[in-house]
């Protein structure tokens, strides 16, 4: 099967367009390989790829803000058969530096990547990532797909739940069927430079202080990457939807939540060293806790996240300390 992967040099896009390569599909692969982390972490993502391709894939160094230039590469690719849309600006608090990043990829991206659908006669379906981030200050938990998601309290949020609706009204308008995907929190190795998983190891191996907001009275459902490519896969495969829908959301978490405490002595356990601890405010943007109902993506996709945070932090350490002493 032909797929289109946007995002591939990101986090998420490599872990996916590995598995996808391991099992025969072929790939058109696109990425702008920004500056938001370092690129030589994304150029790295590639050779990683490259490295499992067989010469089933291509990738186009390509800003999906550019709608004429996706057109022009999906053009020589007309037996594109699914849409997996993961490039974004992510992060929470990087929003306050630079708000028309947001604006760029996650809204006039996520239209030039809809548009795509006008041109792919034989296009089975589009996936897109979202996020928990979406459910803002919800109080209620777990976080359902049901929920209202009407309080973005960060920006990136806001061009999330707007990329949803986007995504709602495209999906009428050309009868295409459409995936979004709510990620919890993902870790695991190649994972991304701005997190808490990196940013607490380094902080750990380095003996630095770690910054920890809300005074650490926070927790996450952290998801390990293994379950969120299963989760993923599934969206892809999925025959159809149910009941005629022609879009639908899935949260793709761990049900699991985790304490930042109990994360860092994880984290301790793992390096054998001690954390310095320094409490901080809460920060514009964060949310205090996230907690994924993963029953529909369980019932509709099969999803079941298998990985423990102590067996998910150590397969992360692992690689770390490797990459980081390369
Ligand atoms: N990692 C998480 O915990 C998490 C949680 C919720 C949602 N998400 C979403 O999942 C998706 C993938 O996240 P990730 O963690 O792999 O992030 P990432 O930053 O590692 O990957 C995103 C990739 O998209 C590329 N990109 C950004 N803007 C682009 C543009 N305009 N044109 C082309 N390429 C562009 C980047 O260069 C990057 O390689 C994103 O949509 C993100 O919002 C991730």
């Amino acid at each position: 099967m032909k797929i289109l992967i946007t995002g591939a040099a990101g986090f998420i896009g490599m872990n996916l367009c590995q598995k996808l390569l391991h099992r025969g599909d072929q790939l058109v692969a696109v990425d702008n390989l920004n500056s938001y982390y370092d690129p030589s972490l994304k150029q790295a993502r590639l050779g990683q790829i490259e490295a499992s391709s067989k010469g089933s894939w291509e990738f186009h160094k390509l800003d999906i803000s550019d709608p004429e230039a996706l057109l022009t590469l999906v053009k020589s690719h007309p037996d594109i058969a699914v849409i997996v849309h993961l490039a974004a600006q992510a992060g929470v608090r990087y929003a306050l530096t630079d708000p028309f990043a947001y604006a760029r990829s996650n809204l006039l991206g996520q239209v030039a990547v809809l548009e795509l659908v006008r041109h792919l006669p034989r296009l089975r379906r589009l996936v897109y990532a979202s996020s928990s981030s979406v459910y803002g200050g919800n109080q209620k938990l777990p976080f359902a797909e049901s929920d209202p998601v009407t309080h973005p309290i960060s920006l990136y949020a806001a061009t999330k739940g707007a990329g949803e609706l986007l995504a709602e009204s495209y999906s009428h308008l050309f009868q295409t069927p459409m995936v979004g995907l709510r990620f919890f929190t993902v870790y695991g190795p190649w994972g991304r430079p701005d997190m808490a998983p990196w940013l607490f190891s380094q902080a750990i191996r380095t003996g630095q202080p770690i910054r920890l907001f809300n005074h650490g009275k926070q927790s996450r459902d952290f998801t390990y990457i293994d379950d969120i490519i299963q989760g993923v896969v599934a969206a892809i495969d999925q025959p159809s939807l149910p009941d005629g829908l022609l879009h639908r959301l899935y949260n793709l978490g761990n049900n699991r939540p985790v304490e930042l405490m109990r994360f860092i002595a994880i984290l301790e356990n793992c390096f054998g060293k001690k954390a310095i601890i320094d409490p901080q405010p809460m920060q514009p943007g964060d949310v205090a806790s996230t907690w994924a109902d993963i029953g529909r993506s369980q019932a509709e996709l099969g999803y079941h996240p298998m990985t423990s945070i102590e067996d998910g932090l150590r397969q992360f350490t692992d690689w770390f300390q490797n990459h980081v002493s390369a």
